[in-house]
Formats: structure tokens, C-alpha cells, sequence
């Protein structure tokens, strides 16, 4: 028999180790074998056990160590359904919530750096296609396929690819940017500790799309585990031929670098990130240059999000079509949602774009975990914009969501109920911009200073109104003068604060904006 539990870092803070452990010491299962895998990323049933039957495989959540001697009697004597927690057959329970696993496929599936595993459920099928194509008909695949950035700014993938691909340069770079800072998105980190294989699969599909033979991924100090798992994952990859200098017996070379980043947000922005990679401080650079046209070292340079590379493989294996048939208008294929905060069932639903926030909460995510009216949700980390309840009908995707001057970003949704004060939640997007600004302009470095001042003013009920003003200036200030997305974006969540929920300002609504 096959047990099959997470070893990835959420899973592992709540106890799946010592579930792990109390599973090996049941003499019942004495001839079970313990699998370590990712995480499915149903969060709320962590920890999670899995078990193989029939070709199924059957959930039980949560699990506890003081849980494992009752669920190994069932399983010994092949009762296991009728465990109070026994979730059914995963896949079904995938299907009935809609989800279209196409990046995180093989996530929670496989102990992640199990090469055999990887290949016998699909993995290298992608890059051994690519290797079959020119660079220019990889590059069309990744077009056609409608994929865009999923690092936040959602621009389109194969655009980038081909702006690389027809810079000239004997040397070119692949950057994944896996510096997954935004508060209440964990995708990347996922993906990272669950399912290494296919970052490394949709870097080498970039190298042979663009020639570019070596590949850096800058990681963030905070995710050790995830380090832990790619450096064994690379070697790993080496051994078996998918990295070096005969990448599957192509004779094409391609090799990745881990770099581990020193804990700064705007390390997070593609430029810091380039300048913290070649060891200088992350201080954002001017642009153009774009990084595809001198990007890392001043080489035409690929820089990618962990996912946006991580969905290339099952493009170019499964093809374009077939992904683009998922999403609405110009948002294709699936979104990788990270369910968190002040809700029932927190986790990672991969939906095609084009699902409902409200969907997602109130079906999905079961509404607030302290069940009361849930209020708003903060989507595309701390520089997205605060959602409220009456615009949870608008559909996932990139110019819907901008429509209602909101963004989508990594897909991270923190859910609040009806206790949030959203003054304090203005407060807090101006202290988050000061704390990580990289200090190189003045809207960014001062506004964000001068923010908390003008907002201390409204908290302390001085001048209200004529500091409301003057709070709003200083966001367009931000917005129209900052050099980049940081100081610039920042503001969006005060102001959806303020238009959406006047009232915690102290403002009629019909004096709102
Ligand atoms: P951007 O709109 O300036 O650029 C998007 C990307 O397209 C960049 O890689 C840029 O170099 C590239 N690009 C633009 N024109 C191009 C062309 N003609 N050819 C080739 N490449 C081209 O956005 P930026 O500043 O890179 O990102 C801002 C976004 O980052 C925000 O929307 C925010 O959601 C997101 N973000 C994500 C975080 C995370 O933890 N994932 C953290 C903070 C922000
Ligand atoms: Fe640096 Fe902020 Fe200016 Fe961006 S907006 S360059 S983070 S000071």
C-alpha cells in the first residue's frame, strides 16, 4: 500500500511531519510505503493523506498525529471510507470544483524530485516536443496559446519571447523571477517544493526558444524549503540529462543557477532583481532598455514568473489550442488563485479565467472561516485594489477586472469580513510602499511618508475632508511620477479604501469621489 502525504511547507507547519511519523509506526501498515509529495492545495484539509486504490486516489483531511491509529485500522481492514474525514476520490473532488490542473498537475501527485514519477505522468513531453521545433515555432506555440505574464502584469508571454528571440546576442539569459512577495499568494512557492521538474522543463523550453543556454532562478530567502527541494531537483535534472550541455540527447546545452535573494519586496521587480542578481543593491533601473533587450549583465534576458514558465511545458505538450480554449476574451487558459485570509476553505483552485470572486469565496471558499457577511477581498497582493462584495460578480481576468480598477496580479485573494476598518487598511498600503520602497524617487520614497501623515489626520478626525483631498493628490502624484509599479501602485488600495468604503473615512457616500 501507498500513503501519500505533503511534505510541502504549509502542510508541514500544521503537522503533516508528525502525521508522517505516526504512520510509520502503525504495525498495521507495516508494508506501507510513505510518499512525501506537494501539496493539492486544498489547504483546509491539510494535513492531507492520500491512499492508492483502483487507480484512484482516495483523500482524508485533516489528519492529526492523534488521528493516524484510528485511519490505519480502517485502512488495514479496508474500511476507509467510512472515516468521518475521508474526502472521496481527489480527482473528482478537482473536477467538481471546476478546477483545470494544467500547471499544478502534477503538484501533491508525486514526491517532487522522483524523476521516474515526473516522466511516467507527462512530465518532459513539452521539452521534447520544443526540441523538435525552430525557436521561432516554439515562440508562435506560446503565442497562439494566449499566455500572459502571471507575475502580475499579465503581459503577453510569447511577445516577450519573440523580442528576445530577435535580439542579436551569441549570449542570452532565462531569469525566473521567484521572489513570490506578495502577501497572500504561495503559487510559486508551491509549485517550487511540489513539482521542481517543471519550472526546469519551462526554463529549457525558453532557452531553445530564444538560445539562450543558461538559466538563474532568483529565489527569496524566506522559502528554505522550496531551496532545499530545487537544489536536489537540479541535480536531479543534471543526472538524467533534462540540464547540461546534451539537453534529452538534443546536443543543445541549457543550465539553471539558484540564486537566493537577501529579503527585499523590490528584489521582486525585474530590474532589482537584475541588479541584485549581478550583486549590486536592488535599486530599480530605468526603462527602456527593456530586460529582453539588455537585461541580465546587459544580455538579451528572459525574465519570467515561476507559473508563467511552469505552464509552458503543458502548452507546448498538450498544444496551444487546447489551452487557449480555456478563459474568456483576452485572459486565456487557467489562473492559479490563492484562496487566504478571513476564509472558510484557503488554498490554490487553478480555474480558467473568467470565474467570479464570488464563486471562489462564497462557494468554493465557503464564505468567512468566522462565518460572518464577508465585506470585501484584497486581489493582487498589497498593491491591489480592496474588491467590495458588490463587485464579486466580475469575471477573473486581466481588462475585467482593470475595468473596475482592480487587478488580478499573482492571483492572491485575502478575504476580510465586516470587522475590517478599511482607514486601517489605507494606512497600512502607504506604511507597506515606505517600509519596501527602494528610496530612488520622490512620489514613491516621500508620498508614501507624507501618506501616513495626511491619513493619521483622518484617524484623528482633523480637517477630514480637506485631508481626504490632499490624500488623493498625493495618490495621483504617485501614480502619474513614480519610476515603477511599487510607489506607483500603491496608492490603488487606498483609493478603492476610500471610494468603496467612504463611510470608515468618515465621509457621507454621496460626498465620496
Ligand atoms: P510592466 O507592465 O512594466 O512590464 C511587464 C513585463 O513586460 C516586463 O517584464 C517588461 O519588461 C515586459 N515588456 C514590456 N514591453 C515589452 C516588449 N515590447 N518586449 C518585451 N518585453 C516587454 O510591469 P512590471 O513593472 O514588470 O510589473 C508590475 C506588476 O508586478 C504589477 O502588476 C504587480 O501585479 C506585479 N507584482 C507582483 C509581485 C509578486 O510577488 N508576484 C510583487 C509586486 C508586484
Ligand atoms: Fe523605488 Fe518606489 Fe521609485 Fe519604485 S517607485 S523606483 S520602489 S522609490
Amino acid at each position: 500500500m501507498k500513503l501519500f502525504i505533503p511534505a510541502d511547507s504549509a502542510a508541514v507547519s500544521i503537522g503533516a511531519n508528525e502525521t508522517a511519523a505516526a504512520f510509520a509506526h502503525q504495525s498495521a501498515l507495516a508494508d506501507a510505503e510513505i510518499v512525501r509529495t506537494g501539496s493539492r492545495g486544498f489547504y483546509w484539509l491539510e494535513p492531507m493523506v492520500e491512499i492508492e486504490r483502483e487507480g484512484r486516489r482516495i483523500g482524508f483531511g485533516p489528519i492529526e498525529a492523534d488521528d493516524v491509529p484510528e485511519l490505519a485500522r480502517l485502512l488495514a481492514g479496508d474500511e476507509y471510507q467510512s472515516h468521518p474525514r475521508c474526502v472521496g476520490d481527489i480527482d473528482q473532488l478537482l473536477r467538481d470544483q471546476g478546477q483545470r490542473r494544467f500547471t499544478f498537475a502534477r503538484c501533491g501527485v508525486i514526491e517532487p524530485t522522483d524523476w521516474t514519477a515526473f516522466v511516467a505522468h507527462g512530465g518532459s513531453a513539452g521539452l521534447r516536443a520544443a526540441l523538435d521545433n525552430s525557436g521561432q515555432a516554439i515562440v508562435d506555440a506560446v503565442k497562439e496559446s494566449g499566455l500572459r505574464g502571471r507575475g502580475g502584469a499579465g503581459f503577453p508571454t510569447g511577445i516577450k519571447w519573440q523580442t528576445v528571440h530577435d535580439t542579436a546576442g551569441a549570449t542570452k539569459y532565462v531569469v525566473c523571477n521567484a521572489d513570490e512577495g506578495d502577501s497572500g499568494t504561495y503559487a510559486d512557492r508551491m509549485l517550487m517544493e511540489g513539482d521542481p521538474f517543471t519550472l526546469f522543463e519551462g526554463m529549457a523550453i525558453a532557452g531553445v526558444a530564444v538560445g539562450a543556454e543558461h538559466g538563474l532562478i532568483y529565489l527569496r530567502s524566506e522559502y528554505p524549503d522550496a531551496e532545499r527541494v530545487l537544489r536536489r531537483a537540479l541535480d536531479v535534472a543534471r543526472a538524467e540529462g533534462m540540464l547540461g550541455d546534451d539537453v534529452l540527447g538534443s546536443g543543445k546545452a541549457f543550465d539553471i543557477e539558484l540564486r537566493i535573494g537577501a529579503g527585499a519586496y523590490i528584489c521582486g521587480e525585474e530590474t532589482s532583481l537584475l541588479e541584485s542578481l549581478e550583486g549590486k543593491r536592488g535599486l530599480v533601473r530605468f526603462k527602456p532598455p527593456l530586460p529582453a533587450v539588455q537585461g541580465f549583465m546587459g544580455k538579451p534576458t528572459i525574465i519570467n514568473n515561476v507559473i508563467t514558465l511552469a505552464s509552458v511545458p503543458a502548452i507546448m505538450a498538450q498544444g496551444a489550442p487546447n489551452y487557449h480554449d480555456l478563459g474568456i476574451n483576452k485572459s486565456r487558459g487557467t489562473l492559479t488563485i490563492q484562496l487566504c485570509g478571513n476564509v472558510a476553505r484557503p488554498g490554490l483552485y487553478e480555474m480558467p479565467f473568467g470565474v467570479t470572486l464570488d464563486h471562489m469565496i462564497n462557494e468554493l471558499g465557503g464564505g468567512s472561516a468566522t462565518g460572518r457577511p464577508v465585506r470585501t477581498a484584497q486581489v493582487g497582493g498589497p498593491l491591489g485594489a480592496y474588491v467590495p462584495a458588490e463587485h464579486f460578480d466580475t469575471p477573473l481576468a486581466y481588462e475585467e477586472f482593470a475595468e473596475k480598477k482592480a487587478m488580478i496580479g499573482h492571483g492572491g485573494v485575502v478575504v476580510f469580513d465586516d470587522t475590517v476598518d478599511m482607514l486601517q487598511q489605507a494606512r497600512f498600503a502607504m506604511e507597506f510602499c515606505d517600509l519596501e520602497s527602494c528610496g530612488k524617487c520622490t512620489p514613491c520614497r516621500v508620498g508614501s511618508v507624507r501618506a501616513q501623515e495626511v491619513i493619521d489626520r483622518i484617524i484623528a478626525e482633523d480637517e477630514r475632508e480637506a485631508n481626504i483631498e490632499l490624500l488623493r493628490e498625493l495618490c495621483d502624484t504617485m501614480i502619474n511620477g513614480s519610476l515603477c509599479a511599487h510607489g506607483g501602485m500603491a496608492p490603488f488600495p487606498v483609493l478603492s479604501a476610500l471610494n468603496h468604503f467612504s463611510e470608515d473615512f468618515g465621509v457621507r457616500e454621496d460626498a465620496a469621489a
